[in-house]
């Protein structure tokens, strides 16, 4: 259909910026979603120049209720039909959980929970009346992983948006797959940004994995239709272990790999 597009929330920087060259390389037209202008319209005129693909892009700030409706109304408008749709954006608070304000939690939960819903609730009515559509969620190896001292709500979170991808499988009949796609450690500016990133540096080198190649297997699986993707072989096994090892046992080797993220508060 023409003006077919993906829509990429996160789309300026690590594993959402990865996503959008993936889909620009095979050949998909993008809107690009994120809060700094700038580098929203840097990014579009790079992708449109090297992929001779269309390209457009609307600034917002996925902590603020309205903003889903916002994104919605940019694209109703232009007449865009959005048949990718990547729930990418996301963010950690860096303090413990009995530090951070409600008010904190509240927009975190919004950027990487209650707005990924709302995208998705506005977007799968015009998939099923279009006959079809990709949803990919970025999710977290944290989804599997035992709870953590750091960064309280951010690993239930995603447990929650892996339950609600999966849920998305009851639209498979209308041409709708949604993809969970969830990351060990990837160099991005995520730490930094969540203010840990002397954490992410103690972590071994064997552990990280850049967001190019998280990107490349994240979008295979969701061009696949597949339900879960974990990237890489080391995550596999890692996931695997989760489910295999006792809580206790796995928080502790992780805390000798990972220094912080299982001390007490
Ligand atoms: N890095 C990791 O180790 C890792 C591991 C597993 C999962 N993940 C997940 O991967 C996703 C992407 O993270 P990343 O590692 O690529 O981090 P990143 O490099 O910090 O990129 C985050 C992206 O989200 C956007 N963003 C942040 N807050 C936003 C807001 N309030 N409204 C709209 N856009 C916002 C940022 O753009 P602006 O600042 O311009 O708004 C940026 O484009 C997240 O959902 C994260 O939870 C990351």
């Amino acid at each position: 259909m023409e003006n077919t597009y993906a829509l990429v929330t996160g789309a300026t920087s690590g594993i959402g910026l990865e996503i959008s060259r993936n889909l620009a390389k095979r050949g998909y037209n993008l809107i690009l979603v994120s809060r700094t202008t700038e580098k929203l319209d840097q990014i579009s005129k790079k992708l449109i120049q090297n992929f001779n693909i269309k390209c457009d892009y609307f600034s917002s700030d996925l902590t603020l209720i309205e903003s889903p409706d916002e994104i919605y109304q940019f694209t109703s408008q232009k007449k865009y039909n959005v048949n990718i749709l990547v729930n990418n954006a996301g963010y950690a608070l860096p303090n413990a959980f009995h530090e951070n304000s409600m008010e904190d939690e509240e927009r975190c939960l919004r950027v990487l929970g209650t707005s990924v819903i709302a995208l998705t609730k506005k977007y799968i009515n015009d998939m099923i009346s279009n006959g079809g559509g990709k949803i990919m969620i970025v999710s977290s190896v944290a989804a599997f992983a035992p709870a953590s001292s750091l960064q309280s709500l951010y690993g239930p979170v995603k447990t929650f948006m892996n339950r609600f991808s999966e849920s998305l499988s009851f639209y498979n009949k209308y041409g709708i797959t949604s993809t969970a796609v969830c990351p060990g450690y990837t160099v991005t500016n995520f730490h930094t940004a969540s203010g840990v990133q002397k954490e992410m540096d103690s972590v071994p080198g064997f552990l990280k994995k850049s967001a190019k190649r998280i990107a490349e297997e994240g979008v295979d699986a969701m061009l696949k239709g597949k339900k879960v993707s974990v990237p890489t072989k080391t995550w596999k096994i890692i996931v695997f272990l989760l489910k295999v090892i006792p809580n206790s046992v796995f928080s502790l080797i992780s805390g000798l790999l990972a220094p912080g993220r299982y001390n007490d508060v």
